[in-house]
């Protein structure tokens, strides 16, 4: 991705952006997911313990997944075509469903091809949260630069997505259980809402970043969804025809990995979403799960120091105005321009290494990348409703949750 910064444009979008804050539409005030509902203090624990993190993302063990990504991996090598492998292993081992989106696209460099890889715990559910970051790491022609594994670029926050399919299957397959226990096509539309993960291809722009030479993958796939019309028989009747408007957030990472992240807002109406990863970090701190040693008070007075670890990962909403409002370009655009709601997890500033041969595992910290996977997680099974120890809610009858009036302040 690359930030687009222009001052001129900037006091334009603002004053857009102001006006729009100002007269809301209905619609946007009302969360899209009935199912939302935050996790009985027994089920975080059970939720912290459902994979071991280390598995999956301490890199100095060569056979973890975070270990076999820090390679560079452009569009079309060999390199990126095995680590696709790898992780539709991973998918097709915890029994979810794939898709591989393959078509070809002209770049600078000539023809070349793509492969998205969409993977969906329950593609019966009518809706999805899509969780997403970009597989291929930036192509540089010569050396040194060509040996760029994309450490936060995003094999970092890859890896954090591959520990989440692997922590939430269970829950994942144990609520579908109990919903279709719960009996037949009221118990259906209680499905509601599955996780999908999208790994990305050709996120990276090959020479300079241009709207023809960039997200190659996202823009594919969000045309392609936008256009299909599905017509087959759905178990429930208000399943939204077009794939793409069954997205109900669509959750970008990249940048991620590199100590002292700062995570802002950037679009009003999922303000809430936003919000509510932050909360997760905050729960899980409290409880002592992101940082050892530290928890209750201690923890408190950590995450507001500046230049500390420990400190908070997210510029809370309303605390001044960001000159990067909407100005990232990233896999989320031609989404957000289909209307998709979209929440953008990326550090800005960007990691001191972006775009540099020092984007490697020297730029990554393990205990980040922990708390990373870990507020995630929290943050997906409180979305989705997974906590076992509470009840199917019923969407039948969807309530419409009153939305705080802080969501109406411009907060970028
Ligand atoms: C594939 O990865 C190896 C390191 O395992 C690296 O040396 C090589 O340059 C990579 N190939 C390409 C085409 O990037
Ligand atoms: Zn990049």
């Amino acid at each position: 991705m690359r930030p687009r910064l222009r001052p001129a444009w900037l006091a334009l979008a603002l004053c857009a952006a102001v006006a729009l804050a100002a007269r809301p539409r209905p619609h946007v005030l009302k969360r899209r997911n009935p199912t939302y509902a935050a996790l009985s203090d027994s089920s975080l624990d059970h939720l912290v313990a459902l994979s071991d993190l280390d598995d999956t993302l301490d890199w100095s063990r060569p056979d973890t997944p975070l270990a076999k990504l820090l390679v560079p991996r452009p569009v079309g090598s060999a390199n990126l075509t095995r680590l696709q492998a790898m992780v539709e292993g991973h998918f097709r081992d915890l029994g979810w469903h794939v898709e591989k989106d393959s078509f070809d696209d002209s770049t600078p460099y000539g023809t070349k091809s793509f492969t998205n890889l969409v993977f969906t715990h329950d593609p019966s559910a009518p809706r999805r949260l899509v969780l997403s970051a970009h597989l291929d790491s930036k192509f540089f022609p010569t050396p040194p630069e060509d040996q760029f594994v994309g450490a936060t670029d995003s094999a970092a926050p890859c890896a954090m997505l591959l520990d989440l399919a692997t922590a939430l299957t269970p829950w994942l397959d144990a609520r579908k259980q109990r919903v279709e226990d719960g009996g037949g096509e009221e118990g259906r539309e209680g499905q509601g809402e599955s996780l999908q993960i999208i790994f990305f291809d050709g996120e990276e722009a090959f020479k300079d970043w241009t709207h023809a030479d960039s997200i190659y993958g996202a823009r594919h796939l969000a045309h392609k969804w936008g256009a299909t019309t599905d017509h087959s028989p759905q178990p429930v009747r208000a399943t939204p025809r077009s794939p793409l408007r069954r997205i109900s957030h669509l959750v970008l990472l990249d940048l991620l990995g590199a100590p002292n992240p700062l995570l802002r807002n950037f679009f009003v109406p999922t303000g809430w979403l936003f919000d509510e990863f932050g909360h997760a970090e905050e729960r899980l701190g409290l409880a002592g799960y992101l940082w050892q040693g530290l928890d209750g008070d201690a923890y408190t007075a950590k995450k507001g120091e500046t230049g500390a670890r420990e400190r908070s990962f997210f510029v809370p909403r309303g605390s001044g105005v960001s000159a990067y409002a909407g100005q990232i370009e990233d896999d989320h655009l031609p989404f957000l321009r289909e209307g998709v709601p979209i929440v953008h997890l990326i550090s800005v500033p960007f990691p001191r290494v972006w775009h540099t041969i020092k984007d490697d595992a020297d730029a990554l910290d393990l205990p980040t990348i922990k708390a990373w996977a870990l507020i995630i997680r929290l943050a997906v099974a409180e979305y989705l409703g997974l906590d076992p120890s509470a009840p199917i809610p019923n969407l039948n009858s969807p309530t419409e949750v009153k939305r705080d009036p802080s969501d109406l302040i411009l907060d970028v």
